[in-house]
């Protein structure tokens, strides 16, 4: 099948690519250099490949890139600015919830997306979120705990 060109948004700044209509969108964005976006496995169950897409947690290892279209792709590179990393990746940091790192891209932007429709979560609610995410070194607490606290510290921000 033809090539065809893909015009998108990945971390604020406008990209245009060419894909093939069946590329997947995990494979275009390693490709493209976002190495953030990990490669698990590949059926959706992981999380290790979630991405924003209009700020909504997405696995992208079950997308066509074709359907990015037009959108903004927010992958973990996005998060920080410069030497400034995110809350998140701070409270995550801060609580000890990173070890080897290969889910917490996935983890992170699964907790930004439940956060910002709701700041104010259960715990129930976080774990429903991080279930979708495989971990296989924190045991799960310690991340709970810092999307929690970030929650919270967020919330105080807010009402000063
Ligand atoms: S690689 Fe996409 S969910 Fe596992
Ligand atoms: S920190 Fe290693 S898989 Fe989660």
């Amino acid at each position: 099948m033809k090539n065809m060109e893909l015009r998108l948004r990945v971390n604020g700044e406008t990209h245009q690519w060419t894909i093939a209509p069946g590329d997947i969108l995990l494979d275009v964005l390693r490709r493209e250099g976002f190495y953030g976006v990990k490669r698990g496995c590949e059926k959706g169950d992981c999380g290790a490949c979630t991405v924003l897409i209009n700020g909504k947690a997405v696995n992208s290892c079950l997308m066509f890139a074709a359907h990015a279209e037009g959108c903004e792709v927010t992958t973990i590179e996005g998060l920080a600015h410069g030497d400034e990393l995110h809350p998140l990746q701070e409270a995550f940091l801060d609580h000890g919830a990173v070890q080897c790192g290969f889910c917490t891209g996935g983890m992170i932007l699964n907790a930004k997306a439940l956060l910002d429709r709701n700041p104010n979560p259960s715990e129930h609610e976080v774990r429903e979120v991080m279930a979708g995410d495989y971990c296989r070194c924190t045991g799960y607490e310690k991340p709970v705990e810092a999307v929690l606290a970030m929650a919270a510290v967020s919330r105080k921000t807010a009402r000063r």
